[in-house]
């Protein structure tokens, strides 16, 4: 990790649970609990590895000091001001809501763990962790206004209508993923609106919103934004191949659940098309856990997870294509072409 990353993410911590306190009041102290759970500062487990990688406030800060030839850096007698950190509270919130969506989504896909640790659902019921993935909702539209204290309200106004409109690209996309399960039937064209709407949706606003508080103009703004969006369909295609194929140990998930719940993620939309064993065992009904290692190795044997691979990394290609007309500057331009590329090497 960069210096300057190490820097963000300490600022970005800090201003989440500046956040996150607004919760911390008398009489529902469980509650407020239960998001510095999910979070992962308290409980059982707590600590760096349960936080979750906070790629995406990341991304709004790269993205915004990246714009900046100059990034300004003011250092009075005691206080040393990066010009990024007025961007903090909107890179809270992107985070926010992705906590938000990540607690409902344990709940819909019957999900029990999640960064290594048991889910909010398990822990505290599915009609709790409803209640608690609202309140990171809410909260992440309070971090949003907040912008006010650096941002004149046209800007605020902005990057809140960019934040709301994916939110809903959001829910689209997690009603096209729950609803994909009922069917046996759908091709890889099907696969794209899913993910474009639950994970390319918010790695797009992160640049996006990231670029408008850089001050980059309109066509700027749209290649930052296009460099989330591909960068978010890699990720999640990364994301299906550790789904199946992934260390337990290592992403925090069930390996197993994808292939148990009957997920139309990527590899197995390919091995569907194949019309081979897989997709003769995947018609018969839904696959038991004690079937899971072979269902696997038969899905690789067709070709599955080589052709996620080959798909993540020319989205990747394209991600770096609409990142090289951004033409980030500086230290945080160099560390988010870092970054893109990481992503795609990742286990977790
Ligand atoms: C998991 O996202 C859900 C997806 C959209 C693929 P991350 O892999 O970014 O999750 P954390 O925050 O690091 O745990
Ligand atoms: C990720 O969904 C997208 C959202 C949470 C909105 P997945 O269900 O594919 O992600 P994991 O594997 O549970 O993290
Ligand atoms: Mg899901
Ligand atoms: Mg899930």
């Amino acid at each position: 990790m960069t210096n300057i990353q190490k820097t963000m993410l300490k600022a970005v911590e800090e201003e989440l649970q500046r956040q996150v306190a607004r919760l911390d009041q008398p009489r529902t102290q469980p509650f407020h609990e239960m998001l510095t759970y999910h979070m992962g500062w308290t409980g059982d487990g707590a600590g760096p590895e349960a936080t979750g990688k906070r790629i995406r406030p990341l991304l709004v800060l790269l993205s915004t000091a990246s714009c900046n030839e100059n990034e300004v850096e003011t250092t009075t007698s005691d206080t040393h001001t990066s010009y990024w950190l007025r961007a903090k509270s909107a890179a809270a919130a992107v985070e926010l809501v992705h906590n938000f969506s990540l607690v409902h989504d344990d709940i819909q896909d019957n999900s029990d763990k999640r960064r290594g640790r048991n889910t909010v659902w398990v822990k505290w019921g599915a009609p709790m962790a409803i209640n608690a993935g609202d309140a990171l909702f809410v909260i992440a539209n309070q971090a949003v206004v907040d912008l006010i204290e650096y941002y004149p309200a046209e800007i605020v106004v902005k990057a809140a209508k960019i934040l709301n409109d994916i939110c809903l690209d959001l829910t689209r996309g997690q009603f096209l993923d729950m609803s994909y399960e009922e069917h046996s039937d759908l091709g890889i064209d099907d696969y794209w609106p899913m993910v474009s709407g639950k994970t390319s949706a918010l790695l797009s606003a992160c640049t996006h919103i990231g670029a408008l508080l850089g001050g980059a103009d309109e066509s700027k703004q749209e290649a930052y934004r296009l460099f989330g969006h591909h960068l978010g369909l890699a990720f999640q295609v990364q994301d299906d191949i550790l789904g199946i194929w992934g260390d337990e140990a290592v992403t925090g998930k069930s390996a197993a659940s994808d292939l148990v719940e009957g997920k139309n993620s990527l590899p197995i939309l390919y091995g569907l098309g194949k019309q081979g064993n897989f997709a003769k065992r995947w018609m018969q009904g839904p696959i038991a856990p004690n079937e899971v290692k072979e269902v696997a190795a038969q899905l690789e044997d067709e070709g599955g997870k080589s052709y996620a691979k080959e798909v993540a990394e020319k989205e990747t290609q394209k991600a770096l294509e609409f990142l090289n007309k951004a033409d980030p500057k500086g230290e945080a331009g160099k560390s988010m072409l870092e970054l893109a590329n990481l992503l795609l090497k990742r286990n977790q």
